[in-house]
């Protein structure tokens, strides 16, 4: 009981410490994972990655589209999206070495993409994207304040007209990925918390087969980016 007041005494007293330390945990973590994991060890990499792959294709998006993809890690997302000849492409990670194990594979293609090094919580994008990617990375953001935070930042640097594809474990999958606790979502769910922002293109629940030859319940959502709103004093003065 003390002990549950001290901790809860020390996240109000302390917030922004406690996400920073959060944080650097997180970093420690992922970068753990890589530097003792090869990717065909971990239990999402995909050869393909055939789900994606056909969502974004179905946007028909032109070939210098900006294409971001949030929590890429070594993903052979990036490879597939050069393949088909996008030329506009930008991965990002809280891990140094899954972002260096992605540029070892690519050789001299990796200079065709955008790298950067940092935890989505603390970017601040320079630019507008038209198109979001996440899978299995937005699932292990866990309190409001950094899930909201995600949630302005997409609408904010999408296009006007731009798309979000977020896929994260479903209400059937596992509570963790990578031994960390994850946010479940279903196909409900994950529409209506992103819906003051973003409307629903379609939701669907896909199960990925792991290298260990497991079954992991995935939800995967597409979304198209709604206007950002004038501040009100505008919208009263009008
Ligand atoms: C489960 S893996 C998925 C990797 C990749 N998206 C895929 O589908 O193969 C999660 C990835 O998100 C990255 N990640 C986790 N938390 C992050 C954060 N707060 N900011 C940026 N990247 C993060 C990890 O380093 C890892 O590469």
């Amino acid at each position: 009981m003390i002990f549950t007041f001290i901790v809860y005494y020390w996240i109000l007293r302390f917030k922004p410490l406690t996400i920073t330390i959060i944080m650097s945990d997180r970093k420690e973590h992922w970068e753990n994972v890589y530097q003792t994991k090869q990717l065909t060890e971990l239990s999402w990499y995909e050869p393909i990655p055939e789900t994606s792959l056909s969502i974004i294709k179905r946007f028909k998006l032109p070939k210098d589209s900006a294409i971001i993809d949030i929590g890429g890690g070594d993903s052979l997302l990036v490879d597939y999206l050069l393949m088909l000849g996008y030329t506009n492409i930008t991965v990002l990670d809280i891990s140094a070495k899954a972002i260096a194990r992605a540029k070892e594979r690519l050789g001299e293609k990796a200079s065709q993409v955008k790298w950067i090094v940092k935890d989505i919580i603390e970017f601040n994008p320079d630019r507008k994207y038209d198109l979001w990617h996440d899978r299995a990375t937005f699932h292990f953001l866990l309190n409001k304040e950094e899930k909201d935070k995600y949630l302005e930042m997409v609408h904010k640097n999408l296009t006007p007209d731009g798309y979000m594809v977020l896929s994260t474990f479903s209400e059937e999958g596992p509570e963790k990925c990578s031994g960390l606790p994850v946010q479940q979502y279903s196909e409900n769910s994950l529409p209506e918390l992103f819906a003051s922002y973003f409307e629903k293109i379609k939701c669907f629940t896909k199960m990925h087969i792991t290298p260990f030859h497991t079954i992991q319940s995935f939800v995967f959502c597409s979304f198209r980016n709604k206007p950002v709103s004038s501040p009100r004093f505008l919208t009263e003065l009008l």
